[in-house]
């Protein structure tokens, strides 16, 4: 199915209007789809959703006719959405997620009548709206928790969501609720965002405490991560070989293993297993029961350290080029 058509004719409420809210709402409606979008009390980004031509209004409004409720609020928020919505959805209404973090680890208990399903664009909703506009899409993961009293719905449903925002025109995969929650929350932590920050700038820091240029420095560790990326994904790890010198293919045999040592590899089973007994959850919402303090205090060092000054000047630099 490579369009949102099973879709058409049914309503969307769509809650929260952020990365992924934004990018869905938009793709699901120039699929045909009414949508509602709801949003909190004193919403910063209700604005943008009116400025996009839609009608937002409060949670609980968004949602008493929707045939589906996709809840794009960040994963922490999910337990004060449901308890805004809870009263207000009818039983049959299907309840639609985006990553199963708040389901699997039953931050949020639905009551069965209700389907929960989940589509899981593998990318950010920035990708997810700029390949839908090029008649393209972005992978997702689908998976359904429960199938509520209208099963078959259900699964229409679900399958029609994953197709209205674009992801059927790039692949599907079914698997559930857990093992998108486990493997997300670990690729993400392991490499995608914790492992590879923590290498560039601990990399970063290598070059220019031995006196070398922070320019330079940022170009080799950073910049060219981004080409490196795509090498991988168009050709695989080995093919990616193929691309690059010898000497450079010489340093994955003798670097690699030295760095990716046995101590590197415990750690990264004891990330698996923060992950998968709640341990990383607990933090989360201890985190953010106190206003997300670390999660802040973080992003404030990262934005003093050095590294963005040096990705400042290369970006001046290499605009003043184009
Ligand atoms: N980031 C991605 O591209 C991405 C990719 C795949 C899956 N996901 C999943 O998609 C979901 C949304 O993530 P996101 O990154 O798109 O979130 P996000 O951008 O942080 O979401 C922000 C939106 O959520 C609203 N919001 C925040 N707290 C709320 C609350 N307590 N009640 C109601 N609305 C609230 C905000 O409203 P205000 O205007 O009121 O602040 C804003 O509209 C998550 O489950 C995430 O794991 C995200």
């Amino acid at each position: 199915m490579h369009s949102g058509a099973a879709l058409k004719g049914s309503r969307v409420a769509v809650l929260g209007y952020g990365n992924q809210g934004r990018a869905q709402a938009l793709n699901l409606r120039d699929s045909g789809v009414e949508v509602m979008v709801g949003h909190r009390v004193g919403s910063c980004t209700a604005e943008l959703a009116r400025a996009d031509g839609f009608t937002p209004c409060l949670l609980a409004d968004a949602v008493p006719t929707a045939d589906l409720v996709v809840i794009t609020a960040p994963d922490e928020a999910h337990p004060q959405v449901w308890e805004a919505i809870a009263r207000s959805v009818t039983p049959e209404t299907v309840i639609g997620f985006c990553h199963g973090l708040s389901v699997h680890f039953a931050l949020v208990k639905i009551p069965t009548s209700h389907g929960v399903v989940l589509v899981a664009p593998k990318g950010p909703g920035a990708s997810l709206r700029q390949q839908f506009v090029q008649d393209l899409g972005i992978p997702a993961l689908v998976a359904t928790h429960q199938p509520g009293t209208q099963p078959a719905r259900t699964l229409e449903l679900r399958n029609g969501w994953a197709a209205a925002i674009g992801c059927t025109r790039a692949g599907i995969i079914e698997t559930s609720f857990a093992a998108e929650c486990i493997t997300d929350l670990f690729g993400e932590q392991a490499v995608l965002c914790g492992g590879i920050s923590e290498l560039i700038r601990a990399a970063f820091e290598t070059l220019v405490e031995a006196g070398y240029p922070a320019d330079l420095a940022y170009n080799e560790c950073c910049q060219e991560v981004a080409l490196i990326g795509d090498l991988i994904l168009k050709r695989g790890l080995a093919g990616m070989q193929s691309a690059i010198s010898t000497t450079a293919a010489f340093g994955i045999v003798d670097a690699g293993p030295r760095l990716i040592d046995p101590g590197v590899r415990q750690r990264l089973r004891e990330v698996l297993r923060r992950v998968e007994s709640g341990e990383f959850v607990t933090d989360l919402m201890t985190d953010a029961a106190d206003g997300m303090k670390r999660l802040h205090q973080s992003r404030a060092a990262a934005a003093e350290h050095p590294i963005e000054r040096a990705a400042e000047k290369w970006r001046a630099e290499s605009g003043k080029s184009r």
